[in-house]
């Protein structure tokens, strides 16, 4: 039987990461489930996930984590950074207050939990960090345009990360799901109301609110995303990026074939 291994999950009181812990417990896996909401978590802890409060946005809350995980386990094999949500809402209208929120959680918050893990993957030569990326991280859709960013600049980091951490014995990986049903569209409606449109947008948003309907209405569940994960975990050379949605794998050759102006006349037509 394979050695277990010791696995660290943000964002696992809901959606993808909630359901790949559940899927890596099944393999008895030693699980540390994190995020806010440890209320969330009672199944997950029923299961034999160690539960573990965890605020992204807080250094603090981050080191403490990570000092327990270490202090039991001696380690940690696999990071999956996972925790995000969306701010949504037109460039302009977004507050800077929800911008930098974005930001923070999004980006700030895996650079917090990359520089309390790392060093322990570095002294031990191994581990794997596996980032939650989208297809947003190449298409930057209207009224979605600061948590495109985010993902964007993920991506960016990422490439930029499996590079230098490749020679010490660390594998990166990046996973870009399209829309799929989990509470993330919830979460994000939640942040389209607390900054209203102004009147020039406000067509743009109604249309956009359309189409984000049609999108969660019609979307898979985290099943491939889950997988995508696992198998990761299990290659022995995992891949650079999975794509885990028919849009996300689409989308992005889509969008290299045809020009910048096509694509926006496409986004137009859609929120219409
Ligand atoms: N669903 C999609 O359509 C989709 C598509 C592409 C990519 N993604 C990405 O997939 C990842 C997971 O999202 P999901 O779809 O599973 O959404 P979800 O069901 O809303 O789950 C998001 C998780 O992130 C956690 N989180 C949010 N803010 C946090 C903070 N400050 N500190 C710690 N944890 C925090 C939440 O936990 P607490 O609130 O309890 O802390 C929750 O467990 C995100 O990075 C998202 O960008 C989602």
């Amino acid at each position: 039987m394979k050695p277990k291994k010791v696995i660290l999950i943000t964002g696992a009181s809901s959606g993808i990461g909630r359901d790949v812990a559940k899927k890596l417990l099944a393999e008895n896996h030693i699980i540390y489930a994190a995020a806010r909401r440890t209320h969330l978590m009672d199944d997950l802890k029923a299961l034999g996930a160690h539960i573990i409060k965890l605020d992204v946005t807080n250094t603090d809350s981050v080191n403490e984590a990570v000092t327990f995980i270490i202090k039991n386990e001696g380690t940690i094999d696999v990071l999956i950074n996972n925790a995000g949500f969306a701010t949504l809402g037109a460039i302009e209208d977004a507050s800077l207050e929800s911008i930098e929120y974005q930001f923070n959680v999004n980006i700030f918050g895996i650079a917090r939990m990359l520089k309390s893990v790392l060093p322990h993957m570095r002294k031990a030569r191994k581990g794997l960090v596996i980032n939650i990326g989208s297809v947003a991280g190449y298409i930057s859709p209207p009224i979605m345009g600061w948590y495109a960013s985010t993902k964007h600049a993920l991506k960016g980091i990422t490439d930029s990360l499996r590079v230098e951490v490749s020679p010490l014995g660390i594998d990166v990986v990046l996973i870009e799901p399209g829309a799929i049903k989990t509470g993330f569209k919830d979460v994000s409606e939640e942040y389209l109301e607390k900054d209203a449109p102004s009147d020039d947008y406000n067509a743009m948003v109604e249309g956009f609110k359309r189409v984000l309907n049609k999108t969660y209405s019609k979307a898979p569940g985290t099943n491939t995303t889950v997988k995508a994960i696992v198998d990761c975990i299990h290659a022995k050379n995992p891949k650079i990026r999975y794509r885990t949605t028919t849009e996300a794998k689409i989308l992005p050759i889509l969008k290299s074939l045809i020009c910048d102006r096509t694509f926006d006349k496409i986004f137009i037509r859609q929120i219409k």
